[in-house]
């Protein structure tokens, strides 16, 4: 099939090179000429595992190119998918939709034949009624149906949760448009087909209620965390203790300095926003997004404590600054909070990230850049692992002792245990273990 994705951000851009695997005939387009001209010459502008092979694979095999001619790349495509941004309005908290109306009147002034519009940003509920709205205003005789299909990769993981899905749902308002969408995911299909068609609506408001009750799982594992800090007992036996009943389930009960990333703290705040303006507010969530938005300040009080009530004057090495492990993506990381504040009660921060330092250089104030762990710790007063990477994990702790002025060392992801660090003559501090 001939398929065209409008935006190559990881959305775009992992899509794109995913459907281009599965054999069909791709073409990847950005207005970011940059990117476009990188992406032509082999350069991927993310960090995301398997993604540059992946991409090398298929531009080599003559099934994914890359434009900035939106005429050209929608022409004659029997799918378009919109995978542009919808950041949080500054103002409003709402997504900002200017991105996918943008996306869809181009499109309208493009389109050749019968032509399948799928949105798979993540948009409110009612954006697919105002993307018809806007391509059939665009361009009266546009032969076109418009359909929801969120995506539901993670970062860090996107390819592998692009190919194994648990499900792809798919809204529709137009019947025309199920075997097209079955025969765009037919290669993923094994013995069952993962797909669920439902309406449009229902589609787009699936999406958020997903990221929401993540969030949210989150949000109680890190409550949770609180209170074992109270009473003295264990978070990760918590979790496991009740992740084990199936009905609740192992993942997402990682307690730490509360979700960040492009997606959580935009699409919470934007469904709270939806909920109200249509009258049925989900408190449950309004409470999640203030709770998350107030674990970072807890996390740097936490630090300060660690390092005997003030940091005024002190360097911190602080270990990873990407939102999760695995991506470049400091957008809403936990880390930039906790810096910022860091910073400004006078601490000397010496950061190290394997992935993230490029784009962290452009979000967080003026720090000290590292080539690695154990260059981050030289001289500095305390050591704070904020991302969970996995060079992080196996530390040569004697290594990290010896660098440091005082061996501190705040764990705000449990992966180290106390007796292991306290034998190296740490103090160590984690989140909702026993000290
Ligand atoms: P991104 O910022 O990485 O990429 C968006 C791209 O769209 C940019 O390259 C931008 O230049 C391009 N763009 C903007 N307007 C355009 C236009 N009119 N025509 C062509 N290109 C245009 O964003 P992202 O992280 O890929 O997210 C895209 C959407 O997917 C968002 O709605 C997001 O919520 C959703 N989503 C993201 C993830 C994720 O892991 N990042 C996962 C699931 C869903
Ligand atoms: C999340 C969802 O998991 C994806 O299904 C969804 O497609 C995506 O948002 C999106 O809509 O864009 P992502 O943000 O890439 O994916 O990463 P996650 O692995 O979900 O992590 C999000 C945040 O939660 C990170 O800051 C992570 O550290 C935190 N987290 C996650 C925890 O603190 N504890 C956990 O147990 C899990």
């Amino acid at each position: 099939m001939k398929i065209t994705m409008i935006g190559s951000g990881y959305v775009g851009l992992v899509s794109g090179v995913c459907f281009a695997e599965f054999g069909h005939d791709v073409v990847c387009m950005d207005l970011n000429a940059d990117k476009i001209e990188g992406l032509k010459k082999g350069g991927i502008p993310i960090f995301e595992p398997g993604l540059e092979e992946m991409t090398l694979d298929n531009v080599k095999a003559g099934r994914l190119t890359f434009t900035t001619d939106i005429k050209a790349a929608v022409a004659g495509a029997e799918v378009v998918f919109i995978g542009v941004g919808t950041p949080p309005h500054p103002e409003t908290g709402h997504a900002d939709l200017k991105y996918v109306y943008a996306a869809a009147r181009d499109i309208a002034r493009s389109v050749e034949g019968f032509t399948v519009v799928v949105t798979k940003s993540t948009v409110p509920v009612g954006t697919g009624d105002e993307v018809e709205r806007i391509i059939r205003e665009t361009n009266p005789d546009a032969d076109v149906a418009v359909v929801s299909n969120p995506e539901f990769l993670r970062e860090g993981a996107a390819i592998k949760d692009f190919m194994i899905p648990n499900r792809i749902v798919v809204g529709i308002e137009d019947e025309r448009a199920r075997s097209v969408m079955t025969e765009v995911y037919r290669p993923l299909f094994i013995n069952q087909s993962p797909l669920m068609f439902t309406t449009r609506r229902t589609s787009e408001l699936i999406k958020y209620a997903a990221n929401a009750f993540l969030a949210m799982k989150i949000t109680y594992i890190n409550e949770m965390a609180d209170l074992c800090e109270a009473v003295g007992a264990n978070v990760q036996e918590v979790a496991r203790g009740i992740g084990l009943d199936n009905r609740i389930g192992t993942k997402f009960l990682h307690a730490g300095p509360g979700y960040g990333g492009s997606c959580f703290p935009k699409d919470t705040l934007a469904l709270v926003k939806t909920a109200q303006d249509f009258g049925a507010p989900i408190r449950l969530i309004e409470t999640t997004v203030e709770i998350n938005d107030a674990r970072k300040s807890k996390m740097t009080k936490k630090v300060i404590k660690a390092l005997g009530g003030s940091v005024a004057g002190k360097t911190v090495a602080l270990l990873g600054l990407t939102f999760k492990p695995e991506t470049d993506d400091m957008r809403d990381s936990p880390a930039i909070t906790i810096i910022e504040e860091l910073v400004e009660a006078g601490a000397a921060i010496r950061a190290f990230d394997p992935e993230g330092m490029e784009n962290a250089k452009a979000v967080l104030p003026p720090i000290t850049y590292c080539e690695g762990a154990y260059d981050a710790a030289t001289g500095a007063d305390a050591v704070v692992i904020v991302t969970e990477w996995n060079e992080f994990r196996g530390l040569d702790l004697k290594r990290i002792k010896a660098a440091l002025k005082s061996p501190v060392l705040v764990d705000l992801r449990n992966i180290y245990r106390r007796e292991e660090v306290a034998r190296h003559g740490f103090t160590y501090s984690s989140i909702g273990r026993p000290s």
